[in-house]
């Protein structure tokens, strides 16, 4: 596909009290929906979007629904040679938990970040001071509304991608090199390049076995 001009890729940003359609019918998003496919991270390649491209995927995975308006996420991205330090940092994670790591373990794990030109890492970042008390919970279910968000939009700008957290995601030390805070957590590496390969479809549940009508019978 054709990738868009960074000039024509958005439409201007609105700002708060501008009208807006509650709803806006789209073929093209509902087609992107139905056959949507996340690609291997290791079938990533260059290129991948560039610092204004990525600018704009990020503003738009942050328009995500976020009770309270509290923003309660934010972003690391990871291009270039950061890419190499990461590798280092997950390298020097898995010799501290697994000191029996042997070299070729290490190596994996320094060629982990390596897999795609861009690694964008999504942190659940809470307010726990909210004076309303805005559940956690909530707070969390819309970081990984950024990250679906995310993974939308690339794919609607002609992006690959794929949703990870791997053990890095929960390791300390890697945690700690991130900047990533005590009541935060890292809800996945969105891995984004070029397809290499294409991709097939995967099984998916069966939505009728997952959707039941509730009579209002409470018994
Ligand atoms: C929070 C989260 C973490 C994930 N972590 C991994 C992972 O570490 N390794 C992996 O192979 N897949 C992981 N996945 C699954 C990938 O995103 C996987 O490729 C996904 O099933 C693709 O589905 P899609 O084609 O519908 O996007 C994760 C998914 C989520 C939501």
């Amino acid at each position: 596909m054709t990738r868009t001009e960074p000039s024509d890729r958005l439409p201007g940003r609105p700002e708060p009290g501008d009208p807006l359609q509650p709803a806006r019918p789209s073929p093209d998003t509902l087609e992107l929906l139905a056959l949507r496919r996340s690609a291997p991270a290791a079938s990533l390649s260059e290129p991948g979007p560039g610092p204004d491209e990525l600018k704009d995927l990020l503003r738009l995975a942050f328009r995500v629904p976020d009770h309270r308006k509290l923003g309660p996420w934010r972003a690391l991205t990871i291009t270039g040679d950061a890419r190499r330090a990461l590798g280092d940092v997950f390298a020097e994670a898995r010799r501290l938990a697994d000191p029996n790591a042997g070299e070729a373990e290490l190596t994996l794990e320094r060629r982990r970040p390596l897999r795609a030109p861009v690694v964008v890492a999504i942190i659940s970042s809470p307010v726990h001071d909210d004076p309303k008390r805005t559940p956690i919970w909530e707070q969390e279910l819309s970081a990984g509304a950024v990250c679906q968000t995310l993974l939308i939009a690339a794919c609607a700008m002609g992006w690959a991608a794929t949703w990870i957290t791997e053990a890095p995601a929960y390791d300390p030390f890697v945690r700690k090199a991130l900047g990533v805070q005590d009541q935060e957590k890292i809800a996945g590496f969105i891995y984004l390049g070029s397809a290499t390969e294409p991709v097939q479809e995967r099984p998916r549940p069966n939505s009728d076995d997952k959707v039941r009508p509730w009579t209002g019978r409470t018994d």
